[in-house]
């Protein structure tokens, strides 16, 4: 068996691995190709020669940016040898992303699985996830918009746009609302980096996801303080809201709510602007209670759940829990 990058002419190849999704494979790859978030030889197959794949497995990055941020499409035989085969198309891809500059990379597991990435046998993967050093860093809710007319924003913020507040306020308020944050993730890069840091690599993160920048905004009392931010934002097949916080002292207002409101309605209105059905999803830490009851008051509904693993790249040693 030998683990290989796909050449031009045998992407089918690697399509091919799961026939019965073969449609939603190539409709996916067509678009991450066309976003930037992926590339054909990112692209990886495990092979005896002669044979169709055993296995594949893909880089997946932000748009922009040079070294890959996640696994994504892992297939390899559920059935049968997937220890064998999973562990060696593993390991050399995840040295294959320490070669490309990636520190560490990401893989999440959906339940219940669903389109494109089809995670069946979730607890196979779990297990060859973390044969390979692969550590669980956290669960989250996933939420949509079911559709319906915008959420009303209540009148008592006043909003601000980043245009008008200018780059240094933004990524000083992300810094103040991470404050306390439960989400793991966030709090995890808040210690690793220090705040300030944290939260300007966040903002050059978000610059990254298309978007309208008009749609990215401070919110303030009628006296003038902050209140807290959302940032909407459109990654390759979706519509988001990349984040949303409230300032410490402002906490437990319901102030999220018009915050969420807001970048629901400026989502939805670009939806249909742009006369496109690009879904609302969004994530967050099944941690973060506070956030999961906003997202369900507004309107958005749980639709399933997330683990994400996360792995350290060889020669950094072995991943530490985040
Ligand atoms: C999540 C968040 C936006 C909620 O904002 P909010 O306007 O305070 O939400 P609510 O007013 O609905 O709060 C509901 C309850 O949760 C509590 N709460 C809110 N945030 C909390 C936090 N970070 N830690 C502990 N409790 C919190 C509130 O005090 C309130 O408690 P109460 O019912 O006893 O009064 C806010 O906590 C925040 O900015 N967190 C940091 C950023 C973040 O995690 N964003 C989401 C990432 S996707």
């Amino acid at each position: 068996m030998h683990i290989r990058p796909l050449r031009a002419d045998d992407l089918d190849l690697f399509v091919g691995a799961t026939p019965d999704q073969r449609i939603e494979v190539e409709q996916y790859l067509e678009s991450m190709f066309a976003a930037g978030s992926m590339r054909p030889e990112w692209c990886f197959v495990a092979e005896e020669e002669g044979d169709r794949p055993l296995g594949r497995v893909a880089f997946w990055t932000l748009p922009g940016m040079e070294e890959p941020f996640a696994l994504v499409l892992l297939d390899v035989p559920w059935e049968g040898d997937y220890m064998g085969v999973g562990t060696r198309l593993l390991e050399d891809v995840l040295e294959e992303a320490r070669a490309l500059g990636a520190e560490e990379i990401e893989h999440v597991v959906d339940d219940p699985p669903m389109r494109p990435q089809f995670q069946h046998h979730p607890e196979k993967r779990v297990e060859l996830l973390k044969d390979v050093g692969f550590a669980f860093r956290r669960g989250t809710g996933r939420f949509e918009w079911r559709g319906g007319e915008p959420p009303a924003v209540p009148g008592r913020l006043s909003f601000r746009t980043l245009e008008e507040v200018g780059e240094d306020a933004f990524v000083d308020a992300m810094r103040e609302v991470s404050e306390g944050t439960l989400d793991r993730e966030i709090q995890g890069e808040r210690e690793r980096l220090g705040e300030q840091r944290a939260a300007r690599d966040f903002f050059e993160d978000a610059r990254r996801v298309r978007h309208d920048p008009a749609w990215w905004q401070l919110a303030f009392t009628p006296d003038g303080e902050l209140v807290g931010l959302v940032m909407p934002a459109e990654p390759p097949g979706f519509l988001t809201i990349f984040y949303v916080g409230v300032v410490p002292r402002m906490r437990g207002q319901g102030y999220v709510d018009d915050l969420l409101a807001a970048g629901t309605a400026a989502l939805l209105g670009a939806q249909k602007r742009d006369g496109n059905d690009k879904p609302l999803l969004a994530d967050t830490d099944v941690a973060n209670e506070p956030m999961a009851s906003a997202f369900d008051r507004v309107g958005w509904a749980r639709f399933a759940g997330r683990r994400e693993y996360v792995a350290l790249t060889p020669d950094r040693g072995q991943p530490t829990a985040l």
